[in-house]
């Protein structure tokens, strides 16, 4: 195919997905609006650079360290959800949850500034988000235009931020906050492991919170939206989670053993990024001329690797389009190469942090509140991340728990 202007192959299924993952000939492409977005990041950078910002950022983002993250993630969703959750009888789903995972990664990469950050600069983030697959001339009011004002206003914070923490390391010398991404970095630079300006490392910062909050938004809302419809699977990870709500104090914070204990939820979210993944699909360019099962591809085409099209084929999973998480109880019957992640040296490095991230607040959401759909045939679009029509308005209540006598106690107990 065509793909503005650019000769494009289209490839799909496990065996494509492996060959396109760990082809060293392919390279992963980006827009150029993305390039002029989010400057010199993990996204857009090359060759030794590019090797030693994934080793820095998979060492921020691997399980031993995510680990240490979950108590400011549990703090984040409770406090979001005491604050725009509770107390309203229709809400609409895909702001909050936009707000809720901006809060979560903000209150990892940064440290006391973060709520401040989500305060002023959420919309930004959006407006960033939304301009990534835009036509990239910049005239203001278009996304593009839009994007590019946002991208500088957040580079300027946070460029003030890594400032203060530079300074911070040159007079103290040690980290101010444990999880901190920025002090990471520093950390890592001064012990010769890469060799970033500050500059870069703000464009890093921005990135991360880009690929982190859009797709665990939508995962959260998605998941929702089949809850809502998916009775049996909702009564399932009610009771998964009501075990673990009943063995912990209401005012205690979930851990990593509670979270490791989340099996059965996590199947139902690895099928709603079955069904509804929020990365559809990514672009590599052939660095020289290769072949693919007898077909030839010339250096300088493009080639799309189309998770989305896997996902929904009937050769590798039964009746793809029924959401059955029990599909995921063994794993060895889903094939190799075809899940949400990708795949291979460029595979998501944020796949652990979504995991615990989505466990925690899907704990809260389900053993707090009910919810119906408004609008039952919601439909969405690709934008580029799944997007319902409406923004996805539920009406919400709070949920009785059995062991509590009445749900407005047991909702200011949690909260309080
Ligand atoms: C449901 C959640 C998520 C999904 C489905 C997802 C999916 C993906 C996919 C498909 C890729 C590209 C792989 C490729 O083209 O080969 C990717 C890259 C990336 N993701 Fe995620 N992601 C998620 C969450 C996160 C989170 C929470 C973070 C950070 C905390 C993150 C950080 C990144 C980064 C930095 C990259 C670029 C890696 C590279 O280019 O080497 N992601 N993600």
């Amino acid at each position: 195919m065509s793909v503005l202007g650019s000769p494009t192959v289209l490839l799909a299924g496990p065996a494509a997905n492996h060959f396109i993952f760990t082809n060293e000939s392919l390279a992963l492409t980006q827009t150029h609006a993305l390039h002029a977005l989010l400057g010199r990041s993990i996204l857009t950078l090359s060759g030794d650079e590019l090797k030693q910002v994934r080793s820095a950022v998979h060492g921020y983002l691997r399980p031993e360290m995510v680990r240490r993250y979950v108590g400011k993630m549990d703090h984040e969703v409770r406090r979001q959800i005491k604050l725009y959750w509770v107390c309203h009888n229709t809400v609409t789903i895909l702001p909050l949850a936009r707000r809720l995972t901006l809060g979560v990664i903000c209150s990892i990469v940064f440290s006391h500034e973060a709520a401040a950050i989500v305060e002023a600069l959420a919309a930004d983030f959006r407006f960033l988000g939304d301009a990534i697959l835009s036509f990239p001339v910049n005239i203001p009011f278009t996304r593009f235009g839009k994007g590019m004002k946002s991208s500088a206003k957040i580079r300027k914070a946070i460029t003030r931020i890594a400032q203060q923490r530079e300074d911070s390391l040159l007079q103290e010398g040690h980290a101010v906050s444990s999880t901190d991404f920025i002090t990471h970095m520093l950390i890592l630079r001064n012990q010769g492991a890469h060799s970033l300006t500050l500059e870069d490392i703000v464009d890093n910062v921005m990135g991360i919170i880009i690929d982190a909050h859009g797709t665990t938004s939508a995962l959260i809302t998605f998941m929702i939206r089949y809850l809502a419809n998916e009775p049996d699977v909702l009564a399932k990870i009610t009771e998964e989670q009501d075990e673990i709500a009943d063995s912990k104090g209401t005012e205690d914070a979930l851990t990593w053993e509670h979270v490791s204990r989340m099996k059965y939820t996590w199947k139902a979210a690895m099928e709603t990024l079955r069904l509804v993944p929020p990365v559809f699909g990514s672009f590599r360019t052939a660095t020289k001329d290769i072949k693919y099962q007898g077909y030839d591809i010339p250096k300088g085409w493009k080639v799309f690797a189309a998770q989305s099209i896997t996902h929904l084929d009937s050769r590798f999973f039964n009746e793809p389009n029924k959401y059955d998480p029990s599909r995921f109880e063994k794993r060895s019957s889903i094939p190799p190469y075809s899940l949400p992640f990708g795949g291979g040296p460029r595979m998501c490095p944020g796949n652990e942090f979504s995991r615990v991230e989505i466990m925690v607040a899907m704990h809260y959401l389900v053993t707090k509140f009910r919810w119906k759909l408004c609008n039952k045939d919601e439909t969405y679009m690709k934008d580029p991340k799944p997007t319902p029509v409406f923004g996805l308005p539920v009406e919400l209540e709070l949920r009785r728990h059995p062991s509590t006598a009445d749900a407005s106690d047991a909702m200011s107990i949690q909260f309080n």
